[in-house]
């Protein structure tokens, strides 16, 4: 999709169509209005016969309308004029551009940014248009022997009244459309099935980050994550025939010694729970336990693309986690990079232990922050369900940052505690820390696990069990938490 930001009329604007916002009771925006007069109370006449309620996401196609020189009018509800909220406008504005499609629309006009939305500027909505359009229109039929028909919106203009609102719209129309590439890459890696995005897959997907933007990629082997004793790690891939890799992505966009910020994903392409077997319904969506790996992909290529000027660090452990003769047992003990000993009680309890070593390994790049994100825990789904994200922390500034850059993109995370009184659920008879912490409080006592080996830095931990992805009919990944990410590290260089 080609976005462009212009000024202008909206009677004037030539083309297919020209879309404009209507508000309950037949209320008008400005640009509705402005439609409205130069067609004489036409559009008045059509909502006053109550085709269209002005209720959120509501929509209603005019042709031919006297007065105004697109063929069509979009006509799109946004609810209560003045009481338009960022979910509200997201939902509208992704209702007008499924409507596009529908009718075959190749260009478009879009004066949605006359909207006025309760605590938000112009370039948070031409920022939200932008990725929530992207959102709407995503479609994943590469695995299709008959793809789906290209047609629908290729060129959008988004409109603003004056031409002095033309850089700030235009600045937030860049941040979404980066954050809508990186939502795109994440929710490609992620539907793609166990057979495809493989350990080696995901490597691959690196090098070709490197040339098409400004990173560096480095695969570690087997033979080189022995060398770095991360039994963690190796220990899980024992069970699977595809080998495992550790993925290092490096975007420089700061000074070299600025300490970087560090994103560590879970890369599990495939979680059958090893010996643990987990039970055969809904496993094929474990093939989704890569998507904290595919939002680190997501967030790398976005913050390329915005050039942001500050130094971060993708690191991607990737393994499948399956039984086979070689598999790790309940009860094994290994050594982990940081040298503690851990007993694996659960061998479905692996992606804490991909993560610990790869945790390990960040502490070499100093870093500023280091955040991981994984499809950690059933448990914290049961806890907050799918709307927030679950975040831990060791440290509240960094913790009140991530949750307001949440806030701020409507991808949003919502704070457990990692108190000490955990940690003994963790305690094991036989080695330094048992690798699962009983029923009780699931997510923490994971997130408990991985705070020992993260105590040399700040450091934050999203569960995203709940937000990678929708299950049922509308099964797929999300790409959460891309936007979030995104935005942080764009606050982050205003901060410092
Ligand atoms: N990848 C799963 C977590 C998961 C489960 C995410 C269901 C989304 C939906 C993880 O590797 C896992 O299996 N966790 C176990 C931990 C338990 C053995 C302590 C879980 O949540 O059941
Ligand atoms: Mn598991
Ligand atoms: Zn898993």
């Amino acid at each position: 999709m080609e976005f462009s930001v212009r000024s202008g009329k909206a009677e004037k604007q030539r083309g297919a169509c020209v879309v404009v916002a209507v508000f309950k009771s037949r209320k008008f925006s400005a640009s509705a209005d402005a439609l409205n007069r130069a067609s004489r109370g036409a559009i008045a006449t059509v909502v006053r016969r109550g085709d269209i309620s002005g209720d959120v996401g509501r929509t209603l196609l005019l042709h031919d309308v006297d007065g105004v020189s697109a063929d069509r009018v979009l006509l799109v509800g946004f609810g209560k004029q003045g009481k338009v909220n960022e979910a509200h406008f997201r939902r509208a504005v992704a209702a007008a551009a499924l409507k596009l499609r529908e009718i075959a629309v190749t260009n478009a006009a879009l004066f949605v940014c006359d909207v006025e939305v309760q605590g938000r500027d112009l370039a948070w909505k031409a920022k939200h248009a932008v990725e929530s359009i992207e959102e709407a229109l995503y479609r994943f039929d590469q695995l299709k022997s008959k793809k789906k028909d290209k047609t629908g919106p290729r060129q959008l203009r988004l409109f603003v009244a004056q031409s002095d609102e033309l850089a700030s719209a235009q600045g937030g129309a860049r941040q979404g459309e980066a954050v809508a590439g990186g939502v795109h890459f994440a929710r490609d890696l992620g539907n793609l099935p166990g057979n495809v995005c493989t350990p080696t897959y995901l490597a691959a997907q690196a090098k070709k980050l490197q040339r098409t933007h400004k990173i560096k990629s480095t695969v570690l082997d087997e033979a080189k994550m022995k060398a770095l004793g991360m039994q963690a790690l190796l220990c899980v891939a024992r069970g699977s025939r595809e080998p495992p890799r550790l993925i290092v992505m490096e975007y420089r966009g700061a000074r070299s010694d600025a300490p970087p910020v560090v994103l560590v994903g879970k890369g599990l392409t495939f979680d059958a729970g090893g010996i643990s077997l987990k039970p055969a319904a809904k496993m094929d969506e474990m093939k989704f336990d890569m998507c904290g790996a595919a939002s680190v992909f997501g967030t790398m290529k976005a913050a390329a693309t915005l050039r942001l000027p500050l130094n971060v660090i993708g690191i991607v452990p990737s393994s499948e986690n399956l039984p086979d003769g070689a598999a790790n047992k309940p009860g094994d003990v290994v050594t982990s990079m940081s040298g503690q000993t851990i007993e694996i009680l659960n061998t479905d309890a692996e992606g804490r232990l991909i993560l610990c070593d790869a945790l390990t390994y960040a502490a070499r790049y100093k870093p500023a922050i280091v955040i991981d994100i994984a499809t950690l825990t059933g448990a914290c789904v049961v806890a907050l369900g799918a709307h927030p994200s679950g975040l831990f922390s060791n440290d509240d500034t960094l913790a009140e940052n991530l949750l307001e850059a949440g806030e701020t993109c409507r991808d949003r995370a919502w704070r457990l505690p990692l108190w000490e009184e955990y940690q003994e659920q963790l305690d094991s008879n036989f080695a330094d820390v048992a690798n699962v912490g009983g029923r009780d409080a699931g997510a923490i006592t994971a997130a408990c696990f991985l705070a020992r080996f993260t105590e040399k830095f700040k450091w934050a931990h999203f569960d995203i069990a709940g937000t990678a992805w929708k299950g049922g009919k509308e099964k797929g990944a999300t790409g959460r938490p891309v936007p979030l990410l995104t935005q942080f590290l764009i606050d982050h260089c205003a901060s410092t």
